[in-house]
């Protein structure tokens, strides 16, 4: 099979992790020819340029994805206003894009499927939503012949991680945030992880994916973890609850109903097992009852292993000369618009 060229936008934590895998060479990747032939970084340095002296490093990403060479384009650099129009581009010169980046597809997810579909392309955006953890394309093929009711979890990891080292280790919230930043959990403006605004992205993009819904950021009832207080932690405990870092979604009499807020879990809930940077998603649905999935949410190996799974598919589409399917909800093409308008 003639090589497939990635372009990979950004070398940061989870970019790392991707190089890392494809340069393991596991022999069910090697079957299908993969190469990162270009990367862009935000600065350039001998020792930078020494460490992927195989791949050509450049500080322009728009030059990637209008090289005609590059098959597909992995966005792991973040960001909205400089990103998103290079996904556009990207897409409108016919390549296939996958991304990690949920503030922006939580925004444009359904703009840029519809570019995709319109440039027989793909998106795929595993790797955006809690990590390791398989759930965008659970919810997009496992639920055919099923409805979701709630879409429950723990799906911040450094909120997770904060409150774990309160609780069982005694450490101050403060101690507990900068740990998770050199962990390379928190985000780069660490208001989004602790304010609950990476939860709220996260949970608009599984809205969609669960119930074809298109919430916005407004519709959700937010609030973050920065009140909690070694009482509130103590009383929890004297009745038998934890406290966990909670996203919620759920169709509550044909209305969908969305809350992101640390919340009462009894000890004995399979969430209150999650613990440190992991997170879990819960979907309860007709059929099923009560599914849960749970790893790492965080961090270069997990989350890179998503963005692998979706260059698999991909690649995969590419050998058999068809195009990929489309990365949506099984219920896209029923609902319009935002279901609670
Ligand atoms: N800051 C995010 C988190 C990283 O803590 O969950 C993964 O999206």
């Amino acid at each position: 099979m003639s090589q497939i060229n990635i372009g990979l936008l950004g070398l940061g934590t989870v970019g790392n992790g991707v190089v890392n895998i494809l340069r393991a060479n596991r022999p069910q990747l090697a079957a299908l020819n993969l190469k990162i032939t270009r990367a862009a970084v935000r600065n350039l340095y001998p020792k930078r340029e020494a460490l992927y002296a195989d791949i050509a490093l450049t500080t322009d990403p728009a030059s990637i994805v209008a090289d005609p060479d590059i098959d597909i384009v992995v966005e792991v650099m973040g960001g909205v206003k400089d990103t998103y129009p290079l996904l556009v581009a990207a897409l409108k010169h016919g390549k296939h894009v996958i991304s990690a980046n949920k503030d922006l597809l939580s925004e444009y997810g359904p703009a840029l499927t519809d570019l995709a579909r319109a440039n027989h392309v793909g998106l795929y955006y595993e790797a955006a939503v809690t990590g390791a953890i398989p759930i965008l394309h659970t919810l997009s093929q496992s639920y055919a012949g099923d409805t979701i009711t709630r879409v429950a979890g723990i799906v911040n990891g450094t909120s997770n991680y904060i409150l774990t080292q309160m609780v069982r280790e005694g450490r101050t919230y403060e101690a507990a945030l900068k740990s998770a930043q050199e962990l390379g959990f928190a985000e780069a403006n660490p208001k989004n992880d602790i304010e609950g605004f990476d939860a709220c992205y996260k949970l608009l993009i599984l809205s969609r994916f669960a119930f074809g819904m298109t919430p916005k950021l407004t519709d959700i009832d937010r609030q973050g973890i920065t009140d909690l207080t070694a009482g509130d932690f103590k009383a929890a405990r004297t009745l038998g609850y934890v406290i966990k870092p909670l996203a919620v979604a759920a169709m509550q009499e044909g209305k969908l109903v969305l809350t992101v807020s640390p919340q009462l879990v009894a000890s004995s809930h399979p969430l209150a097992s999650i613990i440190y940077e992991n997170n879990a998603v819960l979907v309860d649905s007709l059929n099923t009852k009560e599914i849960m999935m749970s790893g790492p949410g965080a961090g270069s190996l997990p989350t890179a292993n998503s963005v692998i799974a979706d260059l698999n598919t991909i690649a995969s589409a590419i050998r058999d000369n068809r195009e990929p399917a489309p990365f949506t909800s099984l219920r896209a093409e029923t609902v319009v618009a935002n279901g609670n308008d």
